[in-house]
């Protein structure tokens, strides 16, 4: 299986280069590594407890939001212009070295 490296940013601000297979959503990458994710609906885009912060160089190279993921950010806390949920990013060979930051969650 390809695998690539992301690397997330949790809360304290330390940075961790993650093993992600490809194919793979985000959200289960983290889950998976112990980082902090509540992730409570299990990638089916209904609770935005997986927020992250995309690094802004990154924006340009990831699939925009869907409607219904925009819907979900709405009610997610400190929304800004690259948040995104992570369990509705595909991982691909493209985002080799993805950077994102875990967003705060209620
Ligand atoms: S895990 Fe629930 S919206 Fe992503």
């Amino acid at each position: 299986m390809d695998t690539i490296t992301v690397k997330v940013t949790d809360f304290e601000g330390a940075q961790h280069a993650i093993e992600a297979p490809v194919g793979w959503r985000l959200m289960e990458v983290i889950r998976d590594s112990g980082l902090s994710i509540k992730a409570e609906c299990g990638g089916a885009c209904a609770c935005a407890t997986c927020h992250v912060y995309v690094a802004p160089d990154w924006l340009p190279r990831i699939i925009p939001p869907a409607p219904d993921e925009m819907l979900m950010l709405d009610d997610a806390m400190e929304v800004h212009e690259n948040s995104r949920l992570s369990c509705q990013i595909i991982l691909s060979p493209a985002l080799e070295g993805l950077e994102v930051t875990l967003a705060p969650n209620p």
